[in-house]
């Protein structure tokens, strides 16, 4: 008997059921501290892992507790949200999307990794691979954007860096790949609120990125909060048992999400915490975070019958793999050894710095940026200038929001030799219009205005869910008032989502989309603003004009009165065009690049083979610059309606002025497979378009086609 076999038999049904359990720490200004129930309850064997708990000396102690007062010494784990950092914050998710790069992708999850590990803990609450195509929804900023192709390569990356290969190695760390499944399509964008999707769009759309979570080792999973068609996530045994563990093969552990177990009672489908811990038990939840049902109701269900010993015994030894995965039963202190290197904090500050700038993107520019030289008078206004306490955005883990780089520090830092004038003119949400005047004086007479404007961090993330995504407060009246003056203004916009303000794209000089880029975040910001950086970010999101829009994404289907603006019974809008603001992958750069002699490497491809893709990309601007390009197919007939675009690859030149790079992107006969009528995967014969370009923007993409003969 190996060793989680022999524990299990020496187990009593309490020592089970505590295993399964995860509570919190509780955060007080000096860190988190240990409730008293909590230390109890670990003493007692009643917990099998604390979360939002971190700190060596900490973790350390209440580790001991687990491991020298319980009777069988099982170590406890440790979890939290490291969501873009631990202690050096990087960008938000939906800002590291934009960088389409794996490389980077796996790189901050690894220092990220680094840094959890070096204060104890064990397993981190991401990455969040809910596809999500509605910016009301304010989680949009935690996650990879609209297209399932990219949050599948993120998925990799983001399991690779913190898991590494070795996950009891003492600097990785367990994900927690969630939530699971289709949170991202809350109705109305309201947090929350019910999944209704089809069961083409769950195997098209919201379950890949999940499949390849699994494929690449994540060693847990979260539900989600919402049902999926009334079949809440924490209950779902079709989704969670049949699909995520029978099909994809999953076979770490499942814990809930916070509270997740006993909200099955409001859901309306539990009647108490027996029926509630029955229900997510046999749906697959491992471990409850924090909803008490396990606790309460689990040792009755199984006296009603309503659940057995050996779908408990199964749930132990998930959690038990889990901690023996971790390397915890070896030496349940191996993550609190290391103490914190200040070499590498500077060199994550370094990253979290180059990250920043990479993630932003670019989205007009009628020439004013880079700032000239000669701009020596700046204007810098707007409530997020100087806001040091929102650049880390939502989720800012331990990172400790004092030391983050305000706007305008780092244009200061930037630009030694310049005038600048700094007025707030209101304040995101609350001000009025007071300021505005003064703001508008500190900007008249100078050559260029930075208008610093945006959410606060906390109108992002959890819970966060805006009906109208524009600028808050009184901003709009400082934008406009500042406009007036007819002297050249770049927008800095800081968002977690696409924020719809085409009045702001129509008359500003330059609007740059700057998202939460963390503790770098004004350095980032102004090695872009001065040129130092070309910007190379690209939208991870299409950007509606109009909330009315919602829900707009490019692998849209075509229906069967395509949209045509000139013809009335047409799929449109008759008060707006059905296009966006910008399309997905936008993003401007101080360069110009353009694509030409679009070759493939086959003109047939047949099951099992992969083709390649050739296309040339030139820099044709006066600056070095790194463009992004996207391989899509089109599958014009087919048994089901395919999307008029599908995501397979990407690739990246960077090109010194006049330079030219031919780029080569692979295209697998199984990357053409969709889920046919019957919903499994089919590749079906026929004629197959491919789609290359620098945004989603159909009219813009060179094309050819092939044959597929299966
Ligand atoms: O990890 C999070 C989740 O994304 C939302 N609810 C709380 C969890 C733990 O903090």
């Amino acid at each position: 008997m190996d060793r989680i076999e022999i524990l299990l038999a020496a187990m009593t049904l309490d020592e089970k059921i505590g295993q399964l359990i995860m509570v919190s720490s509780t955060l007080a200004v000096t860190g988190p501290v240990l409730p008293g129930d909590v230390a109890e309850g670990v003493r007692t064997g009643r917990v099998g892992s604390v979360f939002n708990h971190w700190g060596a000396g900490r973790v350390r102690e209440t580790q001991r507790l687990a491991v020298e007062e319980t009777r069988l010494k099982i170590p406890l784990f440790f979890a939290f949200d490291v969501i873009h950092g631990h202690r050096t914050i990087f960008p938000i998710p939906l800002a590291e999307a934009a960088l389409f790069s794996p490389d980077l992708w796996e790189r901050t999850a690894r220092e990220a990794a680094v840094e959890a590990t070096e204060d104890g803990l064990d397993l981190v609450f991401s990455p969040m691979l809910d596809v999500a195509r509605d910016p009301r929804w304010g989680r949009i900023s935690e996650g990879p954007g609209e297209d399932p192709w990219i949050a599948c390569r993120m998925a990799e990356a983001k399991v690779r860096g913190y898991q590494t290969d070795d996950l009891s190695a003492a600097n990785a760390v367990a994900v927690s790949a969630k939530h699971f499944l289709a949170y991202g399509a809350a109705t109305a964008g309201r947090d929350y609120a019910s999944a209704e999707v089809s069961d083409r769009a769950i195997e098209e759309v919201y379950l890949p990125p999940f499949a390849a979570a699994v494929a690449a080792g994540a060693a847990t999973v979260m539900p989600a909060f919402n049902d999926v068609a009334g079949v809440p996530m924490t209950a779902n045994a079709h989704l969670l048992r049949d699909v995520l563990i029978g099909r994809l093969g999953f076979d770490g552990a499942v814990i809930s999400d916070y509270n997740a177990v006993m909200e099955l009672l409001s859901h309306g489908v539990a009647a108490d915490a027996v029926e509630a811990a029955a229900l997510a038990l046999k749906a697959g939840v491992d471990m409850d975070m924090m909803s008490g049902a396990y606790a309460a109701g689990l040792a009755t269900a199984l006296q009603r019958g309503l659940v057995t010993q050996d779908l408990i015994d199964d749930a132990v030894r998930r959690v038990l793999r889990l901690k023996q995965r971790l390397g915890l039963f070896d030496d349940p202190y191996r993550r609190v050894a290391a103490t914190a290197d200040a070499f590498h904090d500077v060199e994550r500050r370094r990253l979290a710095r180059e990250v920043g700038a990479k993630s932003i993107v670019l989205l007009t520019n009628k020439g004013v940026l880079p700032l000239a030289a000669a701009a020596k008078r700046i204007a810098v206004v707007g409530p997020l200038a100087d806001a040091r306490s929102e650049m880390l955005g939502s989720w800012g883990g331990a990172g400790k929001w004092e030391e983050a780089v305000t706007i305008l520090e780092g244009l200061k830092a930037a630009l030694p030799q310049a005038q600048i004038t700094y007025v707030p003119g209101t304040e995101i949400e609350t001000g009025g219009d007071a300021g505005i005047a003064a703001a508008v004086a500190a900007s008249r007479g100078a050559d260029v205005v930075l208008l610093c404007v945006g959410e606060a961090a906390i109108m992002t993330g959890e819970a966060a869910s805006r009906a109208r995504p524009e600028l808050p407060g009184r901003q709009r009246n400082l934008a406009e008032a500042v406009l007036d003056l007819g002297i050249p203004t770049v927008a800095l916009l800081t968002s977690g989502r696409p924020l719809m303000l085409p009045w702001l794209f129509e008359r500003a000089a330059a609007v740059v989309a700057t998202w939460f880029l963390g503790t770098e975040a004004g350095h980032a910001i102004a090695d872009v603003v001065t040129g130092a950086v070309n910007p190379s970010g690209r939208l991870p999101v299409t950007w509606p004009r109009d909330v009315g829009q919602v829900p707009i994404f490019f692998g849209e289907r075509n229906t069967g009165r395509p949209t045509d603006p000139d013809q009335h019974y047409t799929s449109k809008y008759i008060d707006m065009p059905a296009t966006p603001q910008f399309p997905f992958g936008h993003g401007l750069s101080y360069s110009r690049f353009a694509l030409a002699d679009l070759h493939v490497s086959a003109e047939v491809l047949r099951p099992g083979e992969t083709l390649t893709v050739e296309v040339a990309v030139a820099n044709t601007g006066a600056v070095a610059g790194e463009e992004t390009v996207f391989l899509f197919i089109r599958d014009p007939v087919a048994s089901v309606a395919r999307p008029l675009l599908e995501l397979k690859g990407m690739a990246k030149a960077v090109l010194a002025p006049g330079g030219r790079q031919v780029l080569r992107l692979p295209l697998a006969a199984d990357a053409l497979k969709f889920p046919g009528l019957d919903l499994k995967p089919v590749l079906e014969a026929g004629d197959i378009e491919i789609l290359v370009g620098t945004n989603a923007d159909r009219t813009e993409l060179l094309s050819t086609r092939i044959r597929v003969e299966v």
